[in-house]
């Protein structure tokens, strides 16, 4: 990096990528700081098309409080494009948001993240930027990405039939969660800057102390910012994975998870947060961070503490199967033939995101199983689901012979609103709408086949309510036996 630049207040944002993080980033970024043009830049021309639909309704990304500051900032000072090469030679900082999935070949194939994203973003910085830029990393990365980014814009620099350009390499990773990403941006616990250049994190800070305290923003070395953020999501999983392996011992033994886990809760060196045991944590990010983890401690050879990290995402698989299996066993042991409304397919709730939700691979197995699965999730759409199961929804079938070989196969389809009880063997509840809430239990056993069950992943049903119906009860992580109506 060259010396002695002087560093000019922040007045063009540039981000590359425009997805999950991206786009409510920069949204919040353009709200807070009027005087800051922010440009969100993507190679995705639909996702594009989409943030700058005319109805603020059919926005790519659903999160709650994001479409209002859309509609305030989109047009004014947040811009959203395609022209990746004009906007990154205007900004005086460009953030690197773009997507770091698991490898799936080559070496460390199955846990080292793919940094083809990245280093493509790196090289049109490093082609199309002018003067002195700042680039911040966005995307969560492995340790010494960073030094990656910074050899290809230090051979930019060094590039002498290019005019005078120069580069600073911050590392800000970002620690909202989907479905409260407003609120957690407008609000966070922290801001993390990772850096060596104070002048260059100065002007980033100044960026978010408009409305973040400033004895929240931390400053670090650029390694420890990028190994803490890999460290978060690998604790706030393992918590899940903790809770998750206790609700199956909750369930063996008697004991009810929900108690334990406010009796733990309450503990202050253990904290109440992150203790609802699910279905399996889901998103796109807890597996591949960890996996990261997991390959990097390989990486300098520290294999047990591989092992250690590796064992939360294989309990969590194990967690994920568990639920499939015993919802077989609950009926009958066959689910051959026998429909099943699957309620929630998001990995969470308030958010239209299904990266590795666990609805994926228990919809699979049932379907495997021979299951008809009728599918509802508020703000998922069909061809999601369709892409995600990687098979094609049930329409119709054309004749006899089809119907035959219909009966015992398995299959899914969706439904948009909620009155798909009719039949049903089962009802599997695996994100926690706030609408499944408010069901009618009582006309719910009305329209299904007895004996019938009500699969509770995510405790969210009052069990009084199933228990003034003629149907049965499993709840996650629950041992005391609601309902046996059998
Ligand atoms: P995403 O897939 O939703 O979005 C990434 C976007 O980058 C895509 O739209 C893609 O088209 C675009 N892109 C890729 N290469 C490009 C290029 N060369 N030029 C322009 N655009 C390009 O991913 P995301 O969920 O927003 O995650 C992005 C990063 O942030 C990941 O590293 C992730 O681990 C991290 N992160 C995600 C979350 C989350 O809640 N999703 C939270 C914190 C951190
Ligand atoms: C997570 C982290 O919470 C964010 O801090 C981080 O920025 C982000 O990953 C990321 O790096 O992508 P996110 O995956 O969006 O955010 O959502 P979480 O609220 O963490 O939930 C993850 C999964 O765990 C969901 O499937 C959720 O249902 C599950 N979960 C969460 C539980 O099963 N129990 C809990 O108590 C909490």
């Amino acid at each position: 990096m060259k010396n002695n630049i002087q560093i000019k207040k922040v007045k063009n944002i540039c981000c590359i990528g425009a997805g999950y993080v991206g786009g409510p980033t920069m949204a919040v970024i353009a709200d807070r700081c009027p005087n800051i043009r922010v440009e969100v830049v993507d190679i995705d021309k639909n996702r594009i098309k989409q943030w700058n639909e005319k109805n603020i309704k059919n926005l790519p990304i659903y999160e709650p409080g994001l479409a209002e500051i859309v509609k305030r900032c989109r047009g004014v000072n947040l811009h959203f494009s395609n022209l990746v090469k004009e906007k990154i030679n205007n900004a005086d900082m460009i953030f690197i948001s773009v997507n770091t999935p698991t490898k799936k070949k080559g070496l460390g194939a199955g846990k080292a993240s793919d940094l083809r994203w990245v280093e493509e973003s790196a090289r049109q910085v490093a082609k199309f930027a002018k003067g002195h830029t700042i680039v911040v990393e966005k995307s969560t990365l492995p340790v010494r990405t960073a030094e990656v980014i910074q050899g290809i814009l230090t051979s930019a620099e060094l590039d002498n039939d290019k005019e005078e350009i120069s580069f600073n390499v911050l590392s800000n990773p970002e620690f909202m969660a989907e479905g409260t990403a407003i609120q957690d941006l407008e609000k966070p616990d922290r801001v993390l800057i990772g850096g060596d250049n104070l002048e260059a994190m100065t002007a980033l800070l100044e960026i978010y102390a408009r409305w973040v305290p400033k004895e929240k923003i931390l400053f670090t070395n650029i390694w420890s910012s990028e190994l803490a953020k890999l460290t978060a999501n690998a604790f706030l999983a393992q918590r899940i994975s903790s809770i998750n392996s206790i609700a199956a011992l909750c369930e063996a033994t008697g004991a009810d998870v929900r108690e334990v886990s406010r009796a733990i809760g309450t503990d202050s060196r253990i904290g109440s947060k992150f203790l609802d045991s699910g279905p399996g944590f889901g998103g796109s990010c807890f597996k591949k961070d960890i996996l990261n983890l997991v390959y990097l401690a390989q990486y300098f050879g520290l294999n047990e503490v591989a092992n250690f990290w590796e064992s939360v995402v294989n309990l969590n698989n194990w967690h994920q199967n568990r639920i499939s299996e015993l919802i077989v066993k609950k009926l009958s042991g066959t689910v051959s033939g026998k429909k099943i409304v699957v309620l929630g397919f998001a990995f969470k709730a308030n958010t239209n995101d299904t990266r590795e939700s666990a609805a994926i691979q228990i919809c699979k197995d049932l379907i495997e199983e021979g299951a008809k699965i009728l599918i509802h999730d508020p703000k998922v759409n069909e061809m999601q689901i369709e892409k995600d199961l990687n098979m094609k929804k049930y329409e119709r079938v054309q004749n006899e012979q089809e119907q035959k070989l219909f009966i015992n196969k398995g299959s899914w389809k969706f439904s948009e609103h909620l009155n798909i009880f009719d039949d049903a063997h089962g009802v599997l509840l695996l994100t926690e709408w706030e609408e499944y809430k408010n069901i009618d239990w009582i006309e719910v056993s009305n329209k299904m086949v007895h004996p019938g069950w009500v699969f509770d992943a995510r405790s969210i049903i009052e069990p009084g309510k199933i228990r003034a119906t003629r149907l049965n009860l499993w709840r996650i992580g629950d041992g005391t036996v609601v309902t046996e109506n059998q």
